[in-house]
């Protein structure tokens, strides 16, 4: 996490349009209120303004330095509290009544949003507490992208005379955040995760989708986008053809393109686990024509990683 990264998220107008809208509908006088995740402690001074009467502002990057800074030079130092800490894990000198963030990933939930909302729940939050984001809708797709499946083919090609193709494991295995290329969906997306939450989400997801393939390509990859409901008819939706969020699309590409024909069905298992490194995906498929299965493929966010020995197949990846 760089400047860059903050200035992308919070310079967004749609983006930032939509926070100051949700915020404003739902502080009420005298809430104390949580920023798990607060950056440069933009959406606390909103709550604040809004009418908060003390806000907690958590995050674990040193970028609360710099957020104490913005916060004293609004002449807000004295209702907003910035503390350095995992938000998963921090203790608070009182009970909350409404959550604020921004801890919506690519994907919906690959911020460590359910284990942080998890702890907060059981530990910061009064039981009847409000919370913004409400929902989050998570979709996928099976994509044709070929531009996006070329740096996992570049390690395929020898260099200097010798095999570097161990390393497209890790390229396989890393999702990206791009603008998927129009035209590109093989299927009807299909809605695989909807988070509720108003209730208390549990740590890990995991749901089996089926797509029905509606045109001949090749299957480069697992698209991904989220819809988010920050206030009751407060909406961010990332779905391609919508105007660019600072997110995005994810986009996992599979290890090997499989040529998909009209009429074939492709089961999607997509799950996400509580790993030490946070909330990591693993994306499972098999591609059927009738009975027949024509192609199949396991990928996991952690094989990405390079501490990720190769012999680890077993978790459901595919070196
Ligand atoms: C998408 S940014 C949102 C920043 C800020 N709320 C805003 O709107 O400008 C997510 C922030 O959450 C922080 N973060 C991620 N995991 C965290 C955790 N477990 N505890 C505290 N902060 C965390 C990141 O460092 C990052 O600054």
């Amino acid at each position: 996490v760089n400047v860059e990264y903050h200035r992308d998220l919070i310079g967004d107008p749609v983006r930032l349009d939509a926070y100051v809208r949700a915020i404003q509908a739902v502080v009420r006088p005298g809430d104390i209120v949580l920023d798990p995740g607060a950056g440069t402690g933009l959406l606390s001074m909103i709550a604040a303004r809004a009418g908060a009467r003390r806000v907690y502002a958590i995050e674990n990057h040193p970028v609360i330095q710099v957020a104490r800074e913005v916060i004293e030079r609004n002449g807000l130092t004295e209702r907003i509290t910035c503390i350095q800490a995992d938000a998963g894990n921090v203790e608070l000198p009182e009970k909350a009544n409404l959550v604020i963030s921004d801890l919506i990933g690519v994907f919906g939930v690959d911020l460590d949003i359910l284990r942080i909302y998890a702890h907060l729940r059981a530990h910061c939050l009064e039981h009847d507490a409000r919370v913004l984001p409400r929902r989050i809708e998570v979709r996928f797709c099976p994509w044709q992208a070929p531009k996006l499946h070329e740096p996992i083919q570049f390690w395929d090609r020898p260099l200097a005379d010798f095999d570097v193709s161990a390393v497209r494991r890790l390229a396989a295995n890393r999702p990206v955040s791009v603008v998927l290329p129009k035209d590109g969906a093989l299927a009807e997306p299909k809605l695989a995760w909807t988070l509720d939450l108003k209730q208390p989400v549990g740590e890990t997801v995991e749901q089996t989708v089926t797509f029905e393939i509606s045109r001949p390509g090749s299957l480069h990859g697992i698209g991904g986008w989220f819809l988010a409901e920050l206030s009751p008819g407060v909406f961010l939706d990332s779905a391609p053809g919508r105007p660019t969020l600072p997110w995005r699309q994810g986009f996992m590409p599979l290890t090997t393109a499989l040529t998909a024909q009209a009429g074939d069905r492709l089961e999607l298992t997509v799950t996400g686990t509580q790993e030490p490194a946070g909330m990591l995906l693993g994306w499972r498929g098999n591609l059927q024509r009738g009975d027949t299965t024509i192609g199949a493929f396991q990928l996991h966010q952690f094989l990405g990683e390079t501490w990720a020995p190769p012999d680890l197949a077993s978790r459901g990846g595919e070196a």
